[in-house]
């Protein structure tokens, strides 16, 4: 009977410790969540200007570098892309990425053998990107075009 008041307050401290630690969880919720929320969102599929279509008509193989931002979560970066631009006739275009589907080293173009080179473990692709010699897995890719307001777009993820 005596430790009666006594096991009253420790049920009351330990209820109060229980109900503060519950709010101070339900709260901290939002700011948890905006902080993993980058983790969860994926990268961001856009369209990025490569040149106008004026100056790119009639290119075969021509070499374009271009620049975009990038951000995958936390990260924010300018990436660097170069690809080949070959102009099919009217508004249709083929852009050959230059990632070698191997380990990734930059093919390039080669007017005399009609051929895109990878210069790192031998690799050869044909004028459409297939691969005809070495290791490489899979063809060259082909980036998602568009064009708007004159200016030839490529799809970047
Ligand atoms: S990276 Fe191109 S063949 Fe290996």
């Amino acid at each position: 009977m005596e430790n009666q008041p006594f096991a009253r307050r420790k049920f009351f401290e330990w209820g109060i410790g229980i109900i503060a630690g519950l709010i101070g969880m339900a709260s901290s919720i939002p700011l948890v969540g905006s902080l993993l929320s980058p983790l969860f969102k994926k990268s961001v599929e856009k369209w990025v200007d490569i040149g106008l279509v004026m100056l790119l008509k009639g290119s075969r193989y021509q070499k374009v570098d271009y620049e975009f931002l990038y951000q995958d979560g936390w990260i924010k970066a300018n990436k660097k892309r170069s690809v080949y631009v070959t102009h099919l006739g009217g508004e249709d275009f083929i852009v050959f990425s230059r990632t070698c589907t191997h380990l990734g080293c930059n093919v390039r173009w080669s007017d005399k053998r009609q051929q895109f080179l990878c210069p790192c473990h031998g690799g050869v692709y044909d004028a459409e990107g297939k691969v005809i010699e070495g290791p490489p897995p899979k063809p060259l890719t082909h980036l998602q075009t568009k064009i708007e307001s004159g200016i030839l777009y490529v799809r970047e993820s």
